[in-house]
């Protein structure tokens, strides 16, 4: 087994170094809960690359909350979640670390949540989605800096290679397909031939992964900044169809995403509904539950497509181009912005963002009231036609607007009867 004890002190931070000499000391002062300690997942693949990542990922074969526990109380640090499936989170000063009973898992049917047993190190790394995320190293005392690396993990970084442990990985957790992708745009690896013929064969069970992880899963896609590679991919493997045959992504809003690499994840959803129909809008929310901010940014595009046309005439008015935006999510149209060709339309979203949707009249309620305005809803009438006034510049000072108030009083009251 080669150790890599050599490479952590070239490649861990030194207050990651010290969480883990820390954590083997907890383990053999207290063996009942660790009679066996590594550490797993991305960062012995990240280290092995040379690469230093955060999350510190523990597994110990015995009682991982226990574990858990005593770690926080030597790092001065909390335990922050305890999970059913024997995990715990320990947050000490900017570190996190995640504690996992060794475990072995077996699905009741494809895209369920596992059954959990206990089990050593080698099951452990067995039940896990690819080679190079089936490593631990070993940190007991006496073994400090071992590799274990029973699937070839090591061979598939240096080849750059995406390969599942086993036929029937995806049929178990449909979600690895997104893992396996984004670990494909964000490594710059290639998922390998077999591998994509497994994911393809058993997408179907997405239809057994529950809205909130499909969703999770999703998020952290949109939250790397090779997402719109990803996405291409997803699309390209048919994973985004076998989430809801609705998600799919045009190809302008994918270069859209690409083109605006700082922008919130929220506008990138505002970029992926901006070219869907009203049908696959609904699909796409009632599969994917999502909350709120997403459900107005995915549904806001169709609406958009309806106006779209109008926006092109020569003739309209800021006032009509306010008339048809106003209501709309910003981002929404922020997102049209950006995939608008150069035309008028573009000219009217960029107007309407950047100054037309701020333009108010001088006058207030309380000013109209004071000018002699009955209480009531001629209030708000007046104050709408002086926003048109303001929005088409046909008035300027407040004395314009009190003369409009004054002419158009009279009138309004006589079609209102008084009102
Ligand atoms: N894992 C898995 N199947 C999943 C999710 C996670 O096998 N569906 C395993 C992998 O071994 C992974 C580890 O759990 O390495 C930790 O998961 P996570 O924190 O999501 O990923 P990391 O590998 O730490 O990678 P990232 O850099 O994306 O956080």
């Amino acid at each position: 087994m080669p150790n890599v004890a050599a490479m952590m002190e070239r490649s861990l931070p030194g207050s990651v170094l010290e969480v883990l000499r820390t954590a083997a000391s907890v383990a053999s002062r207290e063996p009942e809960s660790a009679r066996e300690l590594y550490l797993v997942g991305g960062m012995v693949r990240d280290m092995l690359r040379g690469e230093a990542s955060e999350d510190i990922d523990l597994s110990v074969v015995g009682d991982g909350p226990a574990f858990a526990s005593a770690l926080a109380s030597e790092l001065n640090g909390d335990v922050t979640k305890i999970s059913e499936f024997g995990t715990a989170a320990v947050e000490a000063g900017s570190l996190s670390i995640d504690v996992a009973t060794a475990r072995d898992e077996t699905y009741e049917h494809p895209g369920a949540l596992p059954t959990v047993t206990p089990a050593g190190i080698t099951k452990d790394l067995a039940r896990r989605d690819f080679t190079i995320n089936a490593m631990a190293v070993d940190l007991s005392n006496a073994s400090w800096g071992e590799l274990i690396d029973p699937h070839g993990g090591m061979s598939d970084l240096m080849m750059k290679r995406i390969r599942t442990l086993h036929t029937d990985s995806f049929a178990d957790d449909p979600t690895r397909a997104l893992r396996a992708i984004r670990y494909e745009s964000r490594l710059g690896f290639k998922i390998q031939p077999v591998t994509v013929n497994d994911m393809q064969r058993d997408c179907g069970n997405f239809d057994a992964v529950s809205p909130a992880r499909a969703l999770a899963d999703l998020r952290h896609i949109l939250d790397e900044p090779q997402r719109a590679t990803s996405l291409e991919r997803a699309e390209e493997l048919g994973v985004l169809g076998s989430i809801s045959p609705a998600f799919r992504i045009a190809g302008r809003s994918l270069k859209a995403i690409q083109d605006t690499p700082d922008r919130e994840p929220i506008f990138h959803v505002a970029l992926i509904g901006a070219r869907l129909t009203q049908a696959e809008a609904a699909s796409l929310i009632k599969r994917l539950d999502p909350p709120v901010d997403w459900r107005a940014a995915l549904g806001a595009g169709s609406t958009y497509q309806e106006i779209a046309s109008v926006l092109e005439r020569s003739d309209l008015r800021p006032s009509e181009i306010a008339e048809l935006l106003e209501g709309f999510p910003v981002l929404a149209l922020e997102a049209q912005l950006q995939l608008a060709p150069a035309t008028r339309q573009k000219a009217a979203l960029r107007s309407w963002l950047e100054e037309l949707r701020f333009r108010e009249p001088l006058l207030s309620g309380d000013d109209l009231l004071a000018a002699g305005v009955p209480q009531g809803p001629l209030v708000g009438r007046l104050l709408a036609e002086l926003k048109r006034a303001r929005l088409d510049r046909t008035v300027g000072t407040r004395d314009d607007e009190l003369t409009l108030v004054k002419r158009r009083l009279p009138v309004m009251l006589n079609d209102n009867g008084g009102y």
